[in-house]
């Protein structure tokens, strides 16, 4: 298995993280939500508001069962959801190495700003649904995960060192 799988929360820096070490590792990057949009020829947000979330899953769930089967040197940036379907974690897990990125409810609240591209979370008062669904998720994402990375307060370049220490004591 030569692929590295990024899963956790909204605004967890999956695809930052995810694009720093494929471009370090000379990897292939993949976003699930990137592909989605590119099939669909949609935004996510669009695709919530025309056709609802659980159609949405739907997508998500027929994505990474088609990633499953072609992946090869390739990270993998996964929507904050995808990985809390009990249908996908088994596609995840035949894919590669699953690493956490974990963050808190303060570090989601301080980059979210409004961001239209989170439907989820284009709501007047945020807060309560990020604390809501983050006890819900992360006690998921933790067991799902192979690795977990606390990313609070630390920058792209640390993350991405301490993940390719993991990597090389961990093989
Ligand atoms: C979602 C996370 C989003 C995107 C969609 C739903 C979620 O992706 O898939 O808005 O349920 O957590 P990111 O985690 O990349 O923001």
């Amino acid at each position: 298995m030569s692929n590295f799988v990024f899963i956790g929360y909204m605004f967890s820096g999956k695809s930052t993280i995810g694009k720093a070490l494929a471009n370090e590792l000379s990897y292939e990057f993949i976003d699930t939500d990137q592909v989605i949009s590119e099939e669909t020829d949609l935004t996510i947000a669009e695709i919530f508001e025309k056709k609802g979330e659980a159609y949405f899953r739907e997508l998500e769930t027929k994505t990474i069962k088609n990633l499953s089967k072609n992946l090869q040197n390739t990270i993998l940036s996964t929507g904050g959801g995808l990985s809390v379907r009990e249908e996908n974690i088994k596609y995840l897990k035949e894919i590669g190495t699953i690493i956490y990125l974990k963050v808190s409810k303060e570090t989601v609240l301080e980059r979210l700003n409004k961001d239209i591209e989170r439907p989820l979370l284009a709501e007047e008062n945020p807060e309560d649904k990020i604390d809501k669904m983050l006890k819900v998720r992360s006690p998921i994402y933790e067991q799902v995960a192979d690795f977990t990375i606390d990313t609070d307060n630390k920058s792209v370049e640390r993350i991405t060192n301490e993940i390719k220490t993991l990597l090389s004591l961990w093989r």
